[in-house]
């Protein structure tokens, strides 16, 4: 595996599945010391509740240690530049988990820091989320391949994180989004040659109906991400006809999964009361936030073997 973990693309299909395969026994496992005297920095510069706080408990149950820093006290870009930061830190920390905005940002740090870098969600990308999110899918499926994920909403960092994660272990992957806001061109093509690899199929429509047909899992995430505020109204507007409510859930297998990284918008992407219907897993995602983190840290801080075998 890589010294970082920027994007879904920097892992093969070997490792996200040694990765699922650990995080599934570290559930049974409880506390351990195996990352003992090991201090993970989280660098963030957008609000979080579920990756701040599950990096955290990831760190603390492996006998670890962790140092949240905030926008305000960093000033990343602004009170010094991303490159000496990431020099600095590396001087005192074991690896850090950073929340940026822009990816560029996640590559000068990686490119600048000795220990290795997760990416904690940016613009582009929020592989932490995919990866929790298969693991949650194979625990309650059994399986990965031949499945078909359905992502109704924006093509936006969570939607390219799943595309690649779904198209790297064999998932079909399908987005229907309103025009204008589909996945971008070099993401689709990198995930549609994953998709020929694993043998998988990847659709674009703008129509939630042919989106959801026999789909195994229904996926949605906010309409306006972080950092897009200012764009609200107009996205509002555009989305306003993809809101997935129990009846589109109605028209995908029985046992269909509904899931949504959160923070959920009630009335918006979702029709309120949605997270309570039972095929919604979407706090077993949340949990599995921890889970998996816990075993990416251990690969990557601790230069342990992970793997499922
Ligand atoms: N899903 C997720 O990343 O949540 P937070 O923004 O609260 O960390
Ligand atoms: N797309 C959302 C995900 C939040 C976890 C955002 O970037 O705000």
């Amino acid at each position: 595996m890589k010294k970082d973990l920027l994007s879904i693309a920097d892992l093969n299909r070997r490792e996200i599945e040694g990765l699922i395969e650990r995080a599934r026994r570290m559930k049974k496992e409880g506390m351990t010391r195996l990352l003992s005297g090991k201090t993970l920095a989280l660098l963030f510069e957008k609000p979080s509740l579920r990756t701040r706080v599950s990096f955290e408990m990831a760190m603390h149950q492996q006998g670890g240690h962790s140092i949240y820093l905030s926008p305000e006290e960093v000033g990343l870009g602004k009170r010094e530049s991303t490159a000496d930061i990431a020099r600095v830190l590396s001087r005192y920390v074991d690896g850090i988990a950073a929340r940026t905005f822009s990816q560029e940002t996640l590559r000068v740090l990686a490119g600048y820091s000795s220990v290795p870098v997760i990416n904690a969600l940016s613009d582009l990308e929020h592989p932490c989320q995919a990866l929790s999110d298969l693991l949650t899918i194979y625990e309650m499926k059994g399986k990965l391949t031949g499945l078909t994920l359905a992502f109704i909403g924006d093509g936006n960092n969570v939607a390219n994180s799943l595309l690649f994660s779904a198209t790297l272990v064999g998932m079909d992957f399908r987005l229907a989004c309103p025009p204008g806001y589909e996945i971008k061109e070099a993401i689709l093509n990198q995930g549609k040659k994953f998709a020929a690899r694993s043998g998988s199929q990847v659709l674009l429509t703008s129509d939630p109906h042919e989106a959801v047909k026999n789909a195994d899992i229904i996926y949605t995430d906010v309409w306006v991400s972080m950092g897009q505020e200012a764009e609200a109204k107009k996205r509002r507007r555009a989305f306003s006809n993809y809101q997935v409510d129990d009846k589109l859930l109605d028209l995908a297998k029985r046992d269909v999964l509904f899931m949504h990284p959160l923070p959920a918008h009630h009335g918006e992407e979702i029709y309120a009361g949605l997270l309570d219907d039972p095929r919604s897993v979407v706090f077993d995602q949340a949990e599995n936030r921890l889970q998996l983190q816990k075993a990416l840290l251990l690969k990557l801080l601790s230069n342990r073997k992970v793997s499922g075998k």
